[in-house]
């Protein structure tokens, strides 16, 4: 049998299977509130070893989307057990993403008088959809201060419990593609002079404390994080391959000090040999491995032990039972992309069981 299939353990960390559901935003959370049709959702997907929900906001000034879920009331965290007793049915474990969009955001997704915020005043190009104005450019963040960043780590904080109240086995912070926390990492969108700002000990400074504090509140075998090493996604910007290398091998090292459960590494894109192999030496716990991976690709990853566990987003998202097509070999549904983000059924969970003609 294929390593992929059989049963994970590592730390504290013991999954059915070495497949795991990457974390992706549908939208289908009306209001903020994760529902009934989200369960259904998880709970068709739940023959990975390990899913890991769609961003959610700790905070209401992060909801930068529309209609994505957050953690940080009673009538979510009531909202989400119907998800985690879904998929708890099913043998599977259910890490909750915590994504805060930072400036990746306009005011009209927030709650009335909330500002996006960011770790300076650099506004992120391009538009993002609100449900009530269309397209719209991101809006200008306002610079948190020292007040506002014990403010945004005291959401984490609440929102991890919150996650726990839940039933969520854990929660991955998400610290790729461009929202808060790499913001704070990416010098090109963090010009602070304080000690959030300026070389990489003090960019990495806000991770490291949301992650420290997140740890202390729930235990570190229940935190993961999520990376994008060389992403530029958001507007953000490339910045020198060496620095990069550096940030993330840091970063990493002081991860493994806290002894937190994962680090979530999307290769898009590519990431040098060179760093991927840094990190993984600096971080001796659980690393998993994302981005256009294939079975066979998946495999190879595990067998060579470049990761301990192996992430799938879209074809998960298009086949509710992705692993017994991989495993039968047999074709997989395409993803509809016209209905990503919409609202409702369509294109969510009325994609079809594989069925031999
Ligand atoms: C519709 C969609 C929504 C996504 N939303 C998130 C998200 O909320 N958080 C995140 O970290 N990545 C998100 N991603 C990225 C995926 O987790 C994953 O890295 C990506 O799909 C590549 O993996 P794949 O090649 O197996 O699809 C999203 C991807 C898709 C397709």
């Amino acid at each position: 049998m294929k390593k992929l299939f059989t049963p994970f353990e590592k730390g504290s960390l013991k999954l059915k299977n070495h497949l795991v559901m990457a974390p992706m935003t549908r939208s289908r959370a009306i209001g903020n509130l994760p529902n009934e049709l989200m369960a259904i959702y998880y709970a068709q997907r739940s023959g990975a070893g390990l899913i890991v929900t769609e961003g959610t906001s700790p905070s209401p000034e992060g909801l930068g989307y529309p209609r994505i879920p957050g953690i940080y009331s009673e009538a979510q965290v009531a909202g989400w057990k119907k998800v985690t007793d879904a998929v708890h049915q099913n043998g599977s474990k259910i890490f909750l993403q915590l994504m805060h969009t930072g400036r990746i955001s306009n005011v009209a997704n927030l709650p009335d008088g909330l500002q996006p915020v960011g770790p300076s005043n650099i506004k992120a190009a391009g538009e993002i959809f609100t449900d009530s104005l269309g397209m719209q450019e991101h809006s200008v963040p306002v610079a948190l201060t020292q007040e506002g960043i014990t403010r945004v780590i005291a959401d984490f904080v609440n929102a991890s419990k919150n996650a726990i109240l839940a039933g969520f086995d854990g929660v991955e912070l998400h610290g790729a593609n461009g929202y808060l926390l790499e913001q704070f990492l990416n010098p090109n969108v963090n010009n602070r002079e304080d000690k959030y700002g300026g070389n990489i000990i003090n960019r990495s400074r806000l991770t490291l404390e949301i992650t420290e504090a997140i740890a202390a509140a729930i235990g570190p075998d229940k935190v993961g994080i999520r990376f994008s090493p060389f992403s530029q996604l958001s507007d953000q910007g490339a910045y020198d391959t060496e620095e990069v290398h550096q940030t993330y091998t840091c970063l990493s090292s002081e991860l493994d000090k806290l002894g937190i459960a994962y680090i979530h590494i999307s290769t898009n894109p590519e990431i040098p040999e060179k760093t991927y192999k840094a990190i993984r030496e600096v971080f001796t716990n659980t690393i998993i491995i994302c981005n256009g991976l294939t079975p066979e690709t998946a495999e190879e990853k595990l067998l060579d032990n470049s990761a301990d566990l192996v992430a799938f987003g879209r074809g998960f998202l298009a086949n509710p039972d992705f692993i017994s097509r991989i495993e039968k070999n047999v074709p997989q549904n395409d993803v509809d992309f016209s209905t990503l983000y919409s609202s409702g059924e369509a294109g969510y969970t009325d994609y079809p069981l594989y069925t031999s003609k």
